[in-house]
């Protein structure tokens, strides 16, 4: 299904634009590492105004944007924050106005957008420019409100985008904002001898997208899944640490499409609380790899178990490696070995896929879930490479 024309209506027959765009990750993600790697291990981002010297003086990182796009933004701060050491705050682009905005001349402020349209994102880069700061969009429309107000721009290549429930845009976003923290770092002259390992290691992300698509069990295992959850009204994504964005995603993909009322919740505090609601009445997908695992989280699912809570492991493991989690595990969930700092954007796959099968088991239109109160505009970017247009500012290499 990768690499259809992405410009047709789905007919009697074809895959709804919500699946079609879930198979089109590998090639949005090629298009969009394509424009900014160079030669030599170089990204292609240090044209002005994000030269080396004015990436220097960026104390803090500011990032907003709606829905998916926040989700997106999320994933931003844990590898600017690790990789470039810079504070950064996320926020979404509805609070921006709901209270004192903190930022100034030092603040690299991003807004992350699909269609650049979004009325709340354009309202949080307009103030962040009147504090004074330097203000970037990172947007797939390249002919949109976003990309005119901001002082510079960074393409997603994700191509045409035509189901309401953004799928190849989040992770397209996802990977543009992962080089942005690789370029901060760079100017920053950290990450000299890693370097080389984190570009290829990045460069390699459409093809490790494309093997999960393609895993065998993968899609399989989200139907059953799907079939699962069909006889439950609620469910619990469970993650920590860079992993919370990608249950924050899943749980609004199972409830935009799938109408389940779902939570993506922080393994570490599920116990303060919410664990009152755990119970055979609600299943827990969660996140368990084993470089990331920790006492926390195995305390937990036993406990979940114990309460008589399904319990759903996305996981690298597979049972015979995980015995002691595979003997409380109803649905082990296989993902490809990455390495950890690409594993969110891989991890988010079988959420995509299980929230449309459960759609379709439901008989739900899956492109037009109506949940969004955002006009139907916007969601025509061209895709492919070299469709750029210029702004007062652009860092994008032709
Ligand atoms: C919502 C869409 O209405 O708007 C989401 O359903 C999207 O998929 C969100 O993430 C924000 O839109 P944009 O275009 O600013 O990324």
């Amino acid at each position: 299904m990768d690499g259809m024309a992405n410009n047709a209506a789905p007919k009697n027959g074809d895959p709804p634009f919500f699946l079609k765009e879930i198979y089109e990750q590998p090639s949005a993600l090629a298009y969009t590492l394509a424009q900014f790697l160079g030669h030599n291990f170089q990204l292609k981002m240090n044209r002005p105004p994000l030269d080396d010297q004015s990436l220097r003086q960026v104390k803090k990182a500011y990032i907003t944007a709606c829905g998916t796009s926040y989700h997106a933004a999320m994933t931003a701060r844990y590898l600017i924050e690790e990789l470039a050491q810079i504070p950064t705050v996320v926020e979404p682009a509805s609070e921006c106005g709901c209270h004192h905005m903190l930022v100034d001349e030092s603040t690299l402020a991003v807004a992350v957008s699909q269609s650049g349209r979004s009325p709340d994102t354009l309202a949080a880069l307009d103030l962040a420019r009147s504090r004074g700061a330097f203000t970037l969009a990172v947007v797939n429309e390249s002919d949109s409100p976003l990309t005119e107000a901001a002082m510079g721009t960074l393409l997603t290549l994700a191509g045409k985008v035509q189901s309401k429930a953004s799928t190849k845009a989040f992770t397209s976003q996802s990977l543009v904002l992962a080089l942005l923290g690789l370029r901060l770092a760079q100017s920053r002259n950290l990450l000299r001898k890693e370097w080389r390992q984190e570009i290829e290691s990045f460069s390699r992300i459409p093809e490790m997208i494309r093997e999960a698509l393609g895993k065998r069990e993968l899609e399989p295992k989200a139907i059953e899944v799907a079939q699962f959850l069909n006889g439950y009204s609620q469910a619990f994504i469970l993650a920590r640490g860079h992993l919370l964005p990608m249950a924050l995603e899943g749980a609004l993909k199972l409830k935009e499409v799938a109408r389940l009322h779902a939570e993506g919740y922080l393994a570490g505090e599920f116990g303060h609380g919410p664990l009152a609601m755990a119970g055979p009445q609600a299943p827990i997908i969660m996140f368990s790899f084993s470089d990331e695992r920790d006492a926390t989280c195995l305390a937990l699912a036993f406990e979940l178990k114990a309460r008589g809570a399904p319990l759903i492991l996305i996981t690298e493991d597979g049972p015979k490696k995980d015995q002691a989690l595979a003997s409380i595990a109803d649905i082990f969930l296989p993902l490809p070995q990455v390495p950890s700092r690409l594993r969110p954007m891989v991890a988010v796959i079988p959420l995509q896929l299980i929230a449309y099968h459960l759609g379709h088991v439901r008989g739900l239109d899956v492109d037009h879930p109506g949940g969004t109160l955002q006009p139907d505009v916007g969601r025509q970017a061209e895709g492919g490479p070299g469709l750029r247009k210029g702004n007062n500012g652009s860092m994008i290499h032709p």
